[in-house]
């Protein structure tokens, strides 16, 4: 309704004359229809009715536009970059029916995928892999994160600010950062698209890949991606999801077991010996109550031994 008010007074504003119909709660009357639609520039040309035309009506949507990203790329290339009608459609039709709101695209009755194809005519180069993930197959569509008219960030036009906008549907993955031991993302160090693309990988989990291609860990946490001349096959063939939470965990270093051992043993199991001490072994039984991690140091892989002590 405040919207309506708001296009009931520019109208009124326009046809110079007292904003009496504005104070009523009704469709403007006619007769100013008649002027706005006269008042069309004279230009135009296949449906469109120009940006300007739509400012006459459409005040707080034209007002702001001008810092909008999309808006300063229309202020180059000679001003035909995009601009109302770059999304909405031509809208001459819809400027002559007064405002006709069937017959301009609207982005808030159109379906997800819709909205999606609009927005994709523009930047599929750069979103190729959406049409396909997780997101876009739940409706989850680009509106539901930007907000072209109302952004809370300036930067990507989000409605509400990362890790927030994530938070509102993934709830359970709140709790996981809320864990005593997790990634910065609540801090502000990192964000969740700092691993995930929300627009989709080729990945399974909208996961993100390193420069290289391996997984996005690396990136960070270069020291760990080798290539070591004595790999830890887990490290490359599972992953480090294998032994570590990629959110947050109960366990210092985000392990997924609350005790190291216990982690190794999963695998381990059978070559170790600490149960039966009178067995040879280079293990014995007080080797039990150390942290395998003592000995065996570099975990992740080495360069000078096979059993990774350096
Ligand atoms: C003569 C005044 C007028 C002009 C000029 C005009 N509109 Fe509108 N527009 C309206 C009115 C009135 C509505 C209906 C508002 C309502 O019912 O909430 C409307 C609705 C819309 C809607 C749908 C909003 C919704 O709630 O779904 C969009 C999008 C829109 N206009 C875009 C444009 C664009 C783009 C232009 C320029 C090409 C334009 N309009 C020019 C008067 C105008
Ligand atoms: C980048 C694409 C894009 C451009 C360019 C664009 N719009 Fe929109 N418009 C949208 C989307 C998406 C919505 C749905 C609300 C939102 O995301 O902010 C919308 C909503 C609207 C609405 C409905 C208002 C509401 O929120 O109820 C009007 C009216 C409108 N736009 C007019 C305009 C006018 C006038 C211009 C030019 C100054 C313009 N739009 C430029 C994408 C665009
Ligand atoms: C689930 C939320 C979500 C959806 C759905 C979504 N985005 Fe985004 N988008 C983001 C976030 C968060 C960023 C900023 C971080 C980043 O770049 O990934 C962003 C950044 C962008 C950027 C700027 C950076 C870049 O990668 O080019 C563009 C352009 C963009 N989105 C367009 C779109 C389009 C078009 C769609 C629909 C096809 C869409 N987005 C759907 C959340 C979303
Ligand atoms: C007519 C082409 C066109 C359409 C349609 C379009 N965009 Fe854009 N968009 C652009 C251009 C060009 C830019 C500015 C250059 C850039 O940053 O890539 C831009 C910029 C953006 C940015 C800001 C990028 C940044 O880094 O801050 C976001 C987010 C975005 N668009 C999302 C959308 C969404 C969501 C839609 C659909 C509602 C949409 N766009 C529709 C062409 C378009
Ligand atoms: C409007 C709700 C909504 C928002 C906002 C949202 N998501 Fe989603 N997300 C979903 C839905 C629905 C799915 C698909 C169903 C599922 O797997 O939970 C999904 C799927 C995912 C998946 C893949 C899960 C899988 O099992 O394959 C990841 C990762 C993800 N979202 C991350 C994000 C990130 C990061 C953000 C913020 C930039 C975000 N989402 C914002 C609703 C949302
Ligand atoms: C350090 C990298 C990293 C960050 C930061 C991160 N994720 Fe993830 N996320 C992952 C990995 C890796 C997986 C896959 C886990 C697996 O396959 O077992 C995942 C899985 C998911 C899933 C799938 C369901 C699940 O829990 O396994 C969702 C949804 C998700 N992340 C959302 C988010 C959201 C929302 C944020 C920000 C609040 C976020 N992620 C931040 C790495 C990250
Ligand atoms: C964008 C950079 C970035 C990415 C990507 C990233 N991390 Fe991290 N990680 C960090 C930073 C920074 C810290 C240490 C700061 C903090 O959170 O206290 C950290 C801490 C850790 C720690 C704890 C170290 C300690 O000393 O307690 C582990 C384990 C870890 N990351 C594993 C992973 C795994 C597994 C992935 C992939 C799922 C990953 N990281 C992806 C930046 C990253
Ligand atoms: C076989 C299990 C295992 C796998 C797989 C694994 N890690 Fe670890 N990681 C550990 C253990 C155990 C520690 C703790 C070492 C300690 O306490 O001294 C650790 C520690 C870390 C640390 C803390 C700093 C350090 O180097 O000690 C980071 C960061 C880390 N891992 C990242 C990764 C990344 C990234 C991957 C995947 C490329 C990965 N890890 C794969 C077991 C593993
Ligand atoms: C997900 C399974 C898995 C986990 C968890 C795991 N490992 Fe391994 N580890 C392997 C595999 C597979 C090999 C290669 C075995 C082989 O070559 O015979 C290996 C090799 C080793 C070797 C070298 C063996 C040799 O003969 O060269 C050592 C030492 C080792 N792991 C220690 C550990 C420690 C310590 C942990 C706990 C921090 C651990 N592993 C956790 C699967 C695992
Ligand atoms: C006190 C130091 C120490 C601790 C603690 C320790 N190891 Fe070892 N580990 C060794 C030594 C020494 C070797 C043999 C190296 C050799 O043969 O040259 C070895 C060898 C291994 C091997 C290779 C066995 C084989 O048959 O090739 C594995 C696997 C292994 N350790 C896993 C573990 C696991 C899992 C733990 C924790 C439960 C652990 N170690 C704790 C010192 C240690």
């Amino acid at each position: 309704m405040r919207r309506y008010l708001q296009v009931l007074a520019a109208m009124a504003l326009f046809v110079c004359s007292a904003a009496v119909s504005a104070a009523q709660h009704s469709p403007p009357p006619k007769d100013e229809l008649v002027v706005a639609k006269q008042a069309a520039p004279a230009s135009s040309t296949n449906g469109f009715a120009g940006a300007e035309t739509c400012a006459l009506c459409h005040t707080a949507e034209s007002n702001k536009f001008s810092s909008n990203p999309h808006a300063k790329l229309a202020l180059m290339h000679g001003g035909k970059g995009v601009t109302c009608e770059g999304c909405h459609g031509p809208g001459q039709a819809h400027v002559e029916a007064g405002g006709d709101k069937a017959k301009i695209f609207s982005f808030l009755t159109a379906t997800p995928r819709q909205v999606d194809a609009r927005c994709l005519s523009c930047h599929l180069g750069t979103h190729a892999n959406f049409d396909r993930s997780a997101h876009a197959l739940a409706g989850v569509s680009c509106a539901v994160c930007h907000s072209s008219h109302n952004p809370q960030t300036e930067l990507h036009l989000l409605k509400v600010e990362e890790p927030k906008l994530c938070y509102t549907c993934h709830t359970d993955v709140k709790a996981s950062f809320s864990q005593p031991f997790h990634h910065k993302v609540n801090e502000g160090v990192m964000a969740c698209s700092d691993c995930h693309n929300p627009h989709g990988t080729l990945q399974d989990k909208l996961l993100n890949t390193a420069a290289d291609q391996t997984a996005i860990c690396t990136k960070c946490h270069a020291d760990t991606l080798g290539p070591f001349v004595y790999e830890h096959p887990p490290v490359k063939v599972e992953g480090c999801t294998s032994c570590h939470f990629p959110h947050g965990s109960q366990n210092p270093r985000l392990l997924t077991r609350n005790n190291v051992n216990s982690l190794c043993l999963q695998c381990h199991t059978a070559s170790m010996n600490f149960t039966t001490p009178g067995t040879p072994s280079f293990h014995n039984q007080a080797n039990q109550y150390q942290a395998c991690t003592t000995c065996h140091t570099q975990i992740h892989g080495s360069n000078a031994n096979s059993y990774y002590f350096k």
